[in-house]
């Protein structure tokens, strides 16, 4: 699909990821370590970025990140995605994690992510992304919700570079 015919609403911004917790991605307890969740979660929100806005992106931030419950070895981890909001050159991604017990199917919530990417133009300057169309009422309730988050990180941001000068 060209750009032009493109359909830039939430659902066409929609990731899913299957992981499976190797040997390799576990600490001496078994466990998945948290740097590995992280940078499947960078993954799945750069590919929803990359789903709305056709061009390079950087993770700008992500917010501060809780693990509410251990995921093991052996589990299957998924991963969802999608765009909560597009600014005017950034835009924000939500992940949710969940760990599946491969097993007897049981399902946990582990992780819930907020990272914000920036779309960049073909000299690595911030570059506008296209609106995002807002279709039900839960599009609605993540957009306000993002851009309040947004907020607080812009204030943050300036908070930063005024402690700097
Ligand atoms: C992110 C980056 C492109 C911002 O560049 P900049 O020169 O500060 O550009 P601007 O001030 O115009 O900001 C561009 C957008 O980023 C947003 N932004 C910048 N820093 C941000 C932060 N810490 N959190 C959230 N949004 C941020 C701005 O709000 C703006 O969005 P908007 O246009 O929708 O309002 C730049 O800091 C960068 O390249 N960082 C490194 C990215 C990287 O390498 N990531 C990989 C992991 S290290």
């Amino acid at each position: 699909m060209s750009d032009q015919q493109q359909i830039h609403n939430v659902e066409s911004t929609r990731v899913e990821m299957t992981e499976v917790v190797l040997p390799q991605f576990t600490n001496a307890l078994g466990n998945v370590f948290g740097g590995q969740i992280v940078s499947w979660i960078d993954i799945c929100a750069a590919v929803a970025a990359q789903r709305h806005c056709r061009s390079v992106v950087v993770t700008a931030s992500i917010d501060e990140l809780h693990f509410i419950e251990p995921i093991k070895q052996g589990d299957v981890v998924i991963l969802k995605g999608q765009v909560n909001a597009a600014f005017r050159t950034s835009m924000e991604i939500g992940v949710t994690v969940d760990s599946e017990d491969p097993l007897t199917g049981e399902r946990r919530k582990a992780v819930k992510a907020y990272l914000t990417y920036v779309a960049l133009d073909r000299h690595g300057r911030p570059h506008p992304v296209p609106g995002l169309v807002r279709e039900n009422a839960d599009d609605e309730r993540r957009h306000d919700e993002a851009t309040e988050r947004r907020q607080l990180r812009l204030a943050q941001r300036a908070e930063r570079i005024q402690k700097r000068t």
